[in-house]
């Protein structure tokens, strides 16, 4: 059999690394990572979305040097891409969320750290790196005030409010394989376990994943409760848009909003000054039903009016999709599963192999498409949509 090493050099696509993560994980800890809620409709509509987009690809124009850098919300980033948060990843590889930062440090794009990561604001922040911190509004206020105030120490250069979970999505997988971490073994899960010899290995030798920011919170004290009931039964479900300007106020560097998909509320809040606004629905984890990230930023870019940075994620598994995004008015994508499934597959060299993939397809998909720079995509590149059959 082929070491770590060799099988995630032969994995050629993002689809490839999730099927070596599939392979080295027991189910209940894959399915959290792959699934979606209730019927899984906006998981697929995700894909579905990106698929339906047509490029129009230009010829005979100089493209022997892609040139993948641009900015972000502001800042120079080495490709339209950042690391979307993402909880409890320490379940699949130990230290996951370090090792993705390192990654993303290294290829020098922003990295997004979870209030719900396995490790803490201060673990990441002494990789280095260009960081932004992903906040969940929790009931208890002063506990959201301590991880802002902790992530400005620590010198995160931007706060992201996730606005699309008031309250948990219903993850049918999560609740049918009774997924919880940290990892309380039901005789169901052990079976699952005993499966994936390597990965419990691993697990034992390093212990339980926790979450590091969440360290002396109230909530803490159930620790049997699914993922998806214990991040809901902490969230304040009262946050509106007063709160939200008092939390602007209150942080002093970039800040950002994600899980938006409407234009309505997108115009509102660049009315209100947010740096940048994230196009997307957690990745189909949600509201099971909503629209699709993609089908949804024509109408957020439209209403925007160029007075914030929009972002998108859900669905980014391609360097087209990439592409399609930018040229639909995006600044960046954000990724979540796809350095995901590369880190569960192989910890930093799987994220590295990740990332690597999307940016050398995004590469090759600028220089097929005839536009050299990111500020060649542009909404000329893509068929309209009334023309696909
Ligand atoms: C396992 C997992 C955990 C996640 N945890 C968080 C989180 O803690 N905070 C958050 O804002 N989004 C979270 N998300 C959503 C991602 O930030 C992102 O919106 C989504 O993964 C994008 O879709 P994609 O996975 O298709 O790229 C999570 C997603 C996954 C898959």
């Amino acid at each position: 059999m082929p070491g770590l090493q060799e099988r995630l050099l032969n994995a050629c696509s993002i689809e490839d690394l999730r099927g070596l993560a599939r392979r080295r994980l027991p189910r209940g800890v894959f399915d959290f990572f792959d699934g979606g809620a209730d019927d899984e409709n906006t998981l697929r509509a995700n894909r579905e979305g990106f698929d339906r987009l047509r490029l129009r690809p230009r010829v005979l124009v100089d493209v022997h040097q892609p040139e993948l850098s641009t900015a972000i919300a502001g800042s120079a980033s080495a490709a339209p891409l950042v690391i979307a948060p993402t909880g409890a990843i320490g379940a699949g590889w130990p230290g996951a969320d370090v090792a993705i930062a390192r990654v993303a440090a290294r290829l020098g794009i922003p990295y997004t750290l979870s209030t719900m990561a396995t490790s803490s604001i201060e673990e990441v922040a002494a990789e280095g790196g260009r960081l932004w911190f992903q906040l969940y509004v929790l009931r208890d206020q002063v506990f959201t005030q301590r991880l802002m105030q902790r992530a400005h120490q620590a010198g995160y250069d931007a706060l992201v409010i996730t606005l699309d979970l008031a309250t948990g999505g219903k993850r049918e997988r999560d609740l049918r394989n009774r997924f919880t971490v940290p990892l309380r073994p039901n005789p169901r899960m052990v079976a699952d376990f005993a499966s994936r010899p390597a990965w419990c290995l691993q697990m034992l030798r390093h212990g339980q994943p926790r979450f590091k920011n969440m360290a002396g919170f109230d909530g803490d004290a159930d620790p049997c409760a699914s993922i998806a009931a214990k991040v809901g039964q902490a969230l304040d479900a009262s946050f509106d848009w007063d709160a939200l300007s008092r939390m602007r106020d209150r942080w002093p560097g970039r800040f950002m909003v994600k899980g938006v998909s409407r234009g309505d509320d997108a115009a509102r809040l660049a009315a209100m000054g947010v740096n940048a606004i994230w196009v997307s629905n957690h990745g189909g984890r949600q509201l099971d039903g909503a629209v699709a990230a993609v089908d949804a930023l024509p109408e957020v870019v439209a209403a925007v009016q160029g007075r914030a940075a929009v972002l998108l994620d859900s669905g980014v598994r391609r360097g087209t999709d990439i592409v399609k995004a930018v040229a639909l008015g995006a600044q960046a994508v954000a990724i979540g599963r796809a350095t995901l499934y590369g880190a569960a597959a192989g910890g930093e060299a799987g994220a590295q192999r990740a990332l690597q993939i999307l940016t050398e397809e995004l590469r090759r998909a600028m220089q097929l498409c005839g536009t050299p720079r990111i500020a060649d995509i542009d909404a000329s590149l893509l068929q309209p949509r009334e023309a696909h059959p």
